[in-house]
């Protein structure tokens, strides 16, 4: 059954857990006039460290749950369920305009002649068609390192932002590259742009850090525009936060996460 796409309607934002308000910030730059549902499935958490199929079906689970609910679009801001089910989600539901995020490796590679370029990811990320294609499209004009970043999501999830813990953490993941020994660095888990400055501190000052949310927000405004769905009017939109949890702190957590703190 086709659902009735309205103008009014929330657009609908989805993740994993809270990573996914490094997009929803975006979105609300560019689109503050409307109204967002950000559904963040903490409960499953992490989708890095599952299989795909597991991944694919919770992602759909969740999708449908939010169309439910009326949204008019959907941005899956999530890199690790956009490998699994973006393209399930637009054969499903190819009337509804449906964003995902990749990893910025484009800008990254294209940022100076023949650059070294990190590639931060969960594990799933890493392992995926979706990534690897990308990787071998520009082979030939960057080194490109995938690694990945198994148990990095937690730290934020959790919202430790900072700390002994977590710059000990990055100092043993990013052992190899650290003291600008890379040239860039693509942040490809909506998770990581939160920690973007320890990131930054581990591996060193001259390097250039990358993340899609900026890309991703403005694919969706193109999206919306081109199927008549754009609010477009001067107000200020509401958004609404749910998660698998139900738990207050989590809540509590992603408005902070969005309002800076
Ligand atoms: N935020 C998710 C991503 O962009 C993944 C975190 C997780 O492992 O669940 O890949």
């Amino acid at each position: 059954m086709e659902i009735q796409l309205k103008k009014e309607n929330p657009v609908a934002v989805f993740d994993s857990g809270v990573g996914g308000i490094s997009v929803l910030r975006e979105l609300v730059k560019i689109m503050p006039e409307e109204d967002y549902i950000y559904f963040g499935d903490s409960k499953n958490a992490p989708y890095g460290t599952r299989d795909k199929e597991d991944v694919k079906n919770l992602t759909v689970c969740c999708a449908r749950r939010l169309f439910a609910q009326g949204a008019k679009g959907l941005v899956v801001a999530c890199n690790t369920a956009t490998s699994a089910a973006v393209r399930l989600l637009r054969e499903t539901y190819p009337y509804i305009p449906i964003v995902g995020i990749e990893p910025a490796v484009k800008p990254a590679v294209h940022c100076m002649e023949h650059p070294r370029v990190l590639v931060l990811a969960t594990p799933m990320t890493i392992r995926e068609d979706k990534l690897n294609r990308l990787i071998a499209r520009y082979a030939d004009e960057a080194e490109i390192i995938p690694l990945p970043c198994p148990g990095l999501m937690d730290f934020i999830e959790k919202g430790n932002l900072e700390g002994e813990n977590l710059h000990g953490f990055l100092e043993d993941l990013l052992y190899s590259y650290s003291g600008n020994r890379v040239d860039a660095a693509v942040l490809g888990c909506t998770h990581y742009p939160f920690v973007r400055e320890q990131i930054q501190r581990v591996l060193g000052e001259k390097v250039r850090i990358f993340d899609g949310g900026e890309g991703t927000a403005r694919e969706m405004r193109r999206r919306l525009a081109a199927s008549g769905l754009l609010r477009g009017e001067n107000r200020t939109g509401r958004i609404i936060f749910e998660n698998s949890l139900e738990d207050g702190h989590k809540i509590a957590l992603c408005h902070r996460l969005l309002h800076g703190f």
